[in-house]
């Protein structure tokens, strides 16, 4: 069984990486290559020519069409012939690339690998921070040789910090103070609510405020490969809860991971924020910090697939801390079941 579903939305670049030049990009184990026509509308397609299955991504871009590198068949952007080797050969119909649904929401580019009658854009994961006023957002982007769920683990269980970021953002706090796990509405969450704490310095500053803070972070699991994190602070007292906190200064981390191959993903990630919105020198050095971070993460994640694969007698275990990861891989499983099940009946 495959380990990702193929009816849902991926995000397959930033909006801002994809342009006129062809990016390529392996989806769910399709290489792909994605560009923008003149209009600026997003073409995503099989990257292989149908002749030779040469990579069209090495190919020529005239106007809205691709020229392959290799014997020159034109492609329009919906996949078709527009011109054969010999340019005086009529067209054959019949050659054509296939070419998949995308949508532009939230800074990002998203493709649908499965069946396109179902690319509903309204399925597309709600990455609300993103996009709404009042927010500001920015992040980057690494390629992980791991497998995606991995990095679903990962985010769902923040005690790594403590080991994992013990120079940057680890904090002995996060250990002592219980976590709840909810599943609600299709998604997972991971509460952690840490009252009447000492503000660690990253928060103390953009609080602006001296005295004690109520700190939460509640990890966010969405179908098919997202994590929201919701980190922040608030006064004591200022009427922050565990469920409703906007009273002082809020972030969410946003992770999506779209798989790659078996054993390797795409990971987008980055932080919306609330506070000191017009600060792009803030945003740009928090960028840098947190990409620090997670190449920590991607040390840790790809030596983890590599001892995955040199111990195939042993199995992955799960503790309490672990529950999180537990509860969304149960989400992805019954969801690709679901898709078989489906598609066994149509
Ligand atoms: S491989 Fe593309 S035209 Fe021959
Ligand atoms: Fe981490």
């Amino acid at each position: 069984m495959s380990t990702w579903l193929t009816n849902a939305w991926y995000v397959a670049a930033w909006d801002a990486e994809v342009d006129q030049a062809p990016l390529a990009r392996t989806i769910c184990g399709v290489p792909m290559l994605f560009y923008r026509r003149l209009d600026r509308s997003v073409v995503a397609m099989r990257d292989a020519c149908p002749h030779r299955l040469l990579p069209l991504s090495m190919g020529i871009r005239e106007g809205d069409s691709i020229r392959c590198k290799y014997h020159g068949l034109k492609l329009g952007p919906d996949g078709k012939a527009e011109e054969m080797p010999i340019r005086t050969d009529p067209v054959n119909p019949s050659i054509c690339a296939t070419t998949y649904v995308t949508h532009e929401r939230h800074r990002f580019v998203w493709v649908w690998v499965g069946e396109a009658a179902k690319a509903d854009p309204a399925l597309i994961p709600d990455l609300w921070p993103c996009s709404t006023p009042g927010w500001t957002f920015d992040g980057g982007y690494y390629g992980i040789d791991c497998d995606y769920r991995l990095m679903i683990d990962n985010l769902m269980d923040l005690t790594h910090e403590t080991y994992v970021h013990a120079g940057s953002i680890g904090q002995p706090e996060i250990l002592e103070a219980p976590i709840e796990t909810v599943v609600k509405d299709g998604r997972v969450f991971v509460r952690r609510w840490m009252p009447g704490i000492d503000a660690p310095p990253f928060w103390r500053s953009a609080l602006k405020k001296e005295g004690l803070v109520d700190r939460w972070q509640v990890c966010e699991f969405l179908l098919p490969s997202a994590v929201m994190i919701d980190v922040g602070v608030a006064p004591v007292g200022a009427g922050a809860n565990i469920d409703s906190h906007d009273q002082g200064v809020r972030g969410m981390v946003v992770d999506f991971m779209t798989p790659e191959s078996e054993g390797s993903h795409h990971y987008f990630w980055g932080m919306a924020r609330n506070f000191d919105l017009e600060d792009t020198g803030f945003t740009a050095r928090f960028k840098a910090q947190q990409g620090g971070v997670f190449m920590e993460d991607k040390e840790i994640l790809e030596a983890q697939q590599q001892a995955i694969a040199a111990n195939p007698d042993l199995r992955l275990q799960a503790y309490r801390i672990d529950e999180g990861g537990v509860r969304a891989r149960q989400l992805i499983t019954r969801a690709i079941k679901a898709q078989q099940e489906g598609a066994a009946a149509a």
